[in-house]
């Protein structure tokens, strides 16, 4: 979380800077703020809120300069005040961050036994104070730099500006990713590739440790003991244009409708649609060798893990360990070196995920990414990986994301059955037809279902609190549900495995709360609908998404029932994720709520 960017130039570079901070609010919009070295001092800009702010503040309040670093911040510690919006400033020094620096209040204490006075909540203050402190020690902008490195720990991607360098930024980073840009006659430095593609595609990313100093011409990087060393400069190919919203009031909208092409996209990378088979080729692990799969992400991609766990076990016969990378991470988890480790995220950057990655390849374990950015730190770490290219998502609720992990975990799942002998050429042949199948099918329930998923939102923006129930993979899904419903209209909602209700959710309903119940006419189908009967006896109100058959099997009185066509069990999760997707985005709408930038959220986690 947090995105911060730099700017060594020849003119001017406030607007620059917030022009690619624009390119970052994915990472935190809570309060934002630029700094530039003007005649030897530091000035600087803030303000609470989005971007915007920080835009107006800037026109009433111009900054020259023609170096600069910039930040737009998702808080961690201290509320997001103009105070505690970053760069702060410290006798001279400015610094922006990215990360927590765990040991800061130890640090703090010192400092402030030394005399010092904190102006603000943040961990990150004791940065710009160290600097400080070890510059009126004596030491050179580098030493201090160093030293200070040597210093903190925890998570940081970090720029610094000095108000005695009118041409140098230094970098650091631990953890959260940080890109040097090279341009003609001016550098840059930034969270991501995006952030600085309208300036230049020559990027080179710092690995964990380095840090650099940054001139207008090249950059020095070294490593944590001092010693230079050499990133390869890489040509980019993030995108320099701002993607727009098209016809649509929201990106989560334009994102839901964007599915079935870029589900083509996807599919085309794995699957042979001539010969309806998986490409082996595209299946960058050895399925044959391996004897179990650990699966790891956060949030909605955890969600697509779980769904896989479901398809790797049924069709390609090995057995899943999946969990959420926080607990992960920390589980000690014993596994075998003929294990495969996956790693599911949009991003390529939640730090909870890289770390259960580093965790698995320390154990000696091929590791696979399932990543939307490719030139992500997570993808860069690992032996294969599995683009999902959904193209750029800016809705900070995972939406188009979600169903390509899906379609690319299908396929490899597919594809390890195949190599494992546990699918046969003609099982095969018949679930690739029904993958190749899914974008025209999702096409025409997207163009049916809207009116009536408008039209249940508006009851649904009534309510407190919803239950979503379903049984084998319609159980993640149904926790997808609740966690779209809560992350964008703020209504608390649950997701479920059916057969659990009677274990406790039974206990919440009433004629105030719905149950969303998600059953396509599957192999659980008679026991959803037998925890639907439990529902309907106590008085709740019955959302019921299924499919024809289903409907028509169902003799239940609903609040609502939503019709699907009858699809195949492995096409399912990606179709019955399209009703449960529009209810929420409507919900959302009616509730004027901030569809693209929910409250408290940011895109991209790169904090524990
Ligand atoms: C945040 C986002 C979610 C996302 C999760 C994991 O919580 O708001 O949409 O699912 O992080 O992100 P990743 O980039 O690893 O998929």
């Amino acid at each position: 979380m947090c995105g911060i960017v730099g700017i060594v130039g020849e003119r001017p570079v406030a607007e620059r800077l917030v022009d690619a901070l624009k390119r970052l609010e994915y990472r935190g919009y809570d309060s934002a703020g630029v700094a530039t070295v003007l005649d030897g001092k530091l000035e600087r800009r803030r303000a609470e809120g989005k971007l915007f702010n920080l835009e107006t503040r800037l026109q009433a309040e111009p900054l020259a300069g023609n170096i600069g670093i910039a930040h737009t911040r998702w808080a961690t510690h201290g509320a997001p005040t103009e105070n505690n919006a970053h760069p702060h400033f410290t006798d001279g020094v400015a610094v922006v961050h990215n990360g927590i620096i765990e040991n800061f209040s130890e640090i703090k204490d010192e400092l402030i036994d030394g005399g010092a006075t904190f102006a603000t909540q943040t961990d990150t203050e004791v940065v710009a104070q160290l600097l400080a402190k070890y510059r009126r020690d004596g030491l050179g902008r580098r030493e201090a730099m160093h030293e200070m490195l040597r210093r903190v720990t925890g998570a940081y991607a970090l720029a610094v500006i000095f108000s005695d360098d009118p041409s140098t930024i230094m970098a650091a980073r631990s953890g959260p990713p940080l890109a040097i840009g090279y341009g003609d006659g001016e550098m840059f430095l930034g969270s991501d590739a995006i952030a600085l593609s309208p300036f230049t595609n020559r990027i080179a990313y710092l690995q964990d440790g380095d840090w650099a100093i940054i001139g207008r011409k090249t950059a020095h990087i070294f490593d944590l003991d001092g010693n230079p060393v050499e990133r390869p400069v890489q040509i980019s190919s993030a995108a320099a244009y701002m993607v727009d919203k098209g016809n649509h009031r929201h990106f989560m909208e334009k994102e839901i409708y964007e599915q079935p092409e870029v589900i083509s996209h996807a599919l085309g990378h794995y699957v042979d649609l001539i010969e309806n088979r998986i490409d082996a080729s595209a299946v960058g692990i050895d399925f044959t060798k391996v004897t179990s799969l650990a699966m790891s992400a956060c949030g909605t991609a955890y969600l697509a893990g779980l769904i896989g766990k479901y398809w790797f076990e049924r069709y390609a016969r090995l057995p899943v360990e999946a969990d959420v990378a926080s607990e992960f991470r920390y589980r000690e988890i014993p596994l075998s070196k003929d294990a495969a480790a996956l790693f599911i995220s949009q991003s390529g950057e939640t730090a909870d995920t890289l770390a259960s990655l580093r965790y698995c390849k320390d154990e000696g374990l091929q590791i696979g990414a399932v990543v939307n950015v490719r030139e992500s730190t997570i993808a860069r770490e690992s032996d294969a990986v599995f683009p999902i290219m959904a193209g750029p998502e800016i809705g900070v609720a995972s939406t188009k994301a979600f169903t390509c992990q899906l379609s690319v975990l299908a396929a490899l799942a597919i594809g390890a059955g195949r190599a494992r002998g546990t699918v046969s050429p003609e099982e095969e042949k018949r679930l690739v037809r029904h993958l190749a199948e899914m974008p025209r099918i999702m096409s025409s329930v997207l163009n049916s279902i809207q009116p009536k998923m408008e039209s249940l939102a508006r009851e649904l923006s009534k309510c407190r609190d919803v239950l979503y129930l379903g049984r084998g993979t319609s159980f993640p899904l149904a926790m997808e549900g609740a966690l779209k419903l809560k992350e964008i209209s703020y209504i608390h909602a649950e997701g479920y495995a059916a057969g659990e209700l009677k274990h406790g959710p039974i206990a919440l309903i009433d004629e105030n709360m719905p149950v969303i119940v998600i059953a396509p006419h599957d192999r659980f189908f008679e026991k959803t609908v037998s925890n639907m009967q439990e529902v309907a006896a106590r008085g709740g109100r019955i959302i019921f998404i299924t499919d024809e058959k289903g409907a028509a099997a169902s003799k239940l009185e609903t609040m609502s029932t939503i019709v699907l066509p009858n699809v195949d069990e492995i096409i399912a999760p990606m179709i019955f994720s399209l009703p449960i997707q529009l209810l929420a985005y409507h919900t959302a709408v009616f509730l004027g709520t901030d569809v693209d930038q929910p409250r408290n959220l940011a895109k991209s986690v790169t904090v524990e």
